[in-house]
């Protein structure tokens, strides 16, 4: 069994018994898959003791959780995970059944081909990105906070990483390209410019990553596509779903 939701935000509640008991019927070969905004790694330096409960709770699931990345992970520390293979494409263990579905993979899981690429440009940042080490950073921030303004600030809240690289891009066709560009189901957290225009009517600015999906939605055949990122439970049309609190079967 494979299951789909979207962004957690640090918060696995939804996956508990009461709320998703079809985990009475899963075993660690039944996955969850989250499309991003994740953040059961995001505290600065080390797991913090919420996250390790939280990792710790999802670990004594039936089931095994992955996920791709969102644009609100702390970056460094997923990084910093050494890279593995499983399935058929790279991870990151988090825990043993707590898995990070990295950027540009295709993962054979019970016959699925699926296609995972994390990542999202952050929307709640018209206030712009403060540096840390900036001498006005407390001038800044408190301007800032004194006028309502979002902001993040550069590796606690914010990562360029967000972002894909072009060798991340690169790596995606590459094993789009090996399985034919034929795919069963995509998992990304951001979605193609045509597909946020419709969803967003245009108030969401296309960008790198957005292109990028755009040119994999023309060249690649899949079956269902699943998003998170614009935090709504939406179908835009047949094959392409928006996913938030949601949690659908689709295999
Ligand atoms: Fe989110």
């Amino acid at each position: 069994m494979i299951y789909v939701t979207g962004d957690c935000h640090g918060d696995f509640e939804r996956l508990n018994q009461t709320i998703f008991p079809e985990q009475k019927e899963m075993t660690k070969d039944d996955y969850v898959i989250i499309c991003g905004d994740v953040g059961g790694v995001w505290n600065r330096g080390a797991e913090s003791r919420r996250e390790k409960w939280w990792m710790d709770w999802l670990q004594e699931r039936s089931f095994t959780t992955l996920f791709v990345d969102g644009n609100h992970e702390n970056f460094d520390r997923l990084d910093a995970y050494p890279a593995e293979e499983w399935h058929g494409g790279l991870v990151h263990k988090i825990r043993p059944s707590m898995i990070h579905l990295m950027r540009g993979q295709v993962f054979d899981l019970d016959g699925s081909k699926i296609f995972a690429f994390g990542g999202a440009r952050s929307h709640d940042i018209d206030g712009g990105i403060l540096e840390l080490d900036d001498p006005q950073f407390e001038l800044k921030k408190k301007q800032l906070d004194r006028g309502w303004r979002p902001y993040r600030i550069n590796h606690l809240s914010w990562w360029e990483r967000e972002l894909p690289s072009e060798a991340e891009m690169e790596e995606g066709r590459k094993n789009l390209e090996r399985n034919g560009n034929q795919v069963d189901f995509i998992i990304s957290h951001c979605c193609a410019s045509s597909t946020q225009v419709l969803l967003s009517h245009g108030m969401f600015k296309p960008d790198i990553l957005t292109a990028y999906l755009e040119e994999i939605r023309q060249t690649v055949q899949f079956k269902k596509w699943f998003f998170g990122h614009y935090h709504e439970n939406r179908n835009v049309n047949r094959e392409e779903i928006l996913i938030y609190e949601q949690i659908i079967r689709i295999s």
